[in-house]
């Protein structure tokens, strides 16, 4: 690519004054393979107008969590909050990301107190005094993705559920907080396993937090067990999702074998997990959905 090019990130900008002297810093990096270290691939790197349409369907995704909150109540059941939820993002000219992707029957997953993640509304679920709840919703506005979660509580719950609660939140807070650009993925993984063993606690390994933008799931994949200074190298330009999930127990989940997605603890041990969807700035992150 020449200096007066266009740049390759689609920008409409001359290749000079847009990402040549990124190219540059990468170019001049050694990258080490004992720590898996890679440069990050330029198709996942967001342009402005990415980004603004990200932060748009953010702004939605944000919403319609605020209204599945505003319904957790004992007796209530999970799929009328599903239905709201799928009214309120159609309205606003979104499609629910969930919805019939790979088969997934409805529009959120609602996670109760030993379901780890990718539970299934349902009539027949009825939220009950005490239980602790993740809502996960993802929005698609203009093709553009936003995905986060946030855990509720019903009524007055245990104070061991609610420590892992307030515990888990950390955790992703302290995950955000060790993104820094130029550092690298695993350092992720470090901050967030870190804390949850401090705490007693054990981080599931076999679902991880994801890029986002034009698609649901795109690289890098988050693992939230790590090392520092190992992994993909985190670039300004990046929008992925940090979503830890913490078991009170033991790391193990299994899938449900007649829904194929419901995910528990093994050890039916009590989990929890909260999730942002985050850009990369030349300085640090901003939230794009919470
Ligand atoms: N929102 C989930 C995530 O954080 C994915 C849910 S996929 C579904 O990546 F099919 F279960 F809805
Ligand atoms: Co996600
Ligand atoms: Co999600």
């Amino acid at each position: 690519m020449n200096r007066n090019d266009l740049c390759w990130c689609g920008s409409g900008r001359k290749y000079k004054r847009c990402h040549l002297a990124y190219d540059e810093r990468i170019d001049s990096m050694k990258f080490d393979i004992f720590k898996s270290q890679v440069r990050p691939p330029k198709n996942i790197i967001k342009n402005e107008a990415d980004i603004e349409g990200i932060r748009k369907s953010g702004v939605i995704n944000d919403a319609a969590l605020d209204l599945a909150g505003s319904m957790v109540a004992a007796g209530v059941d999970t799929a009328s909050i599903d239905d709201a939820v799928r009214k309120f993002i159609e309205d606003h000219d979104a499609i629910p990301a969930c919805l019939n992707y790979e088969g997934f029957p409805k529009s959120i997953c609602i996670s109760i107190n030993e379901v780890v993640c990718h539970g299934i509304p349902s009539k027949k679920t009825i939220l009950k005094e005490g239980d602790i709840v993740n809502i996960d919703i993802t929005t698609i506005l203009d093709g553009y993705y936003a995905d986060a979660s946030r855990m509720f509580m019903v009524g007055k719950v245990s104070p061991e559920a609610e420590r892992l609660v307030k515990v888990a939140k950390e955790c992703m807070l302290l995950g955000i907080e060790a993104v820094k650009p130029w550092g690298y993925v695993g350092d992720i993984g470090a901050a967030v396993n870190a804390h949850a063993k401090a705490n007693g606690y054990s981080v599931v390994t076999a679902l991880g937090g994801h890029g986002v933008g034009k698609d649901f799931h795109e690289e890098p994949y988050i693992a939230h067990v790590g090392e520092r200074n190992t992994g993909m190298l985190i670039v300004p330009g990046m929008v992925f999702t940090v979503e830890p999930m913490i078991n009170a127990g033991k790391y193990s989940v299994t899938v449900d074998k007649k829904d194929n997605w419901t995910v528990r603890t093994k050890d039916k041990s009590l989990s929890a997990q909260w999730e942002k969807t985050i850009l990369v700035t030349e300085t640090g992150v901003e939230v794009l959905s919470s």
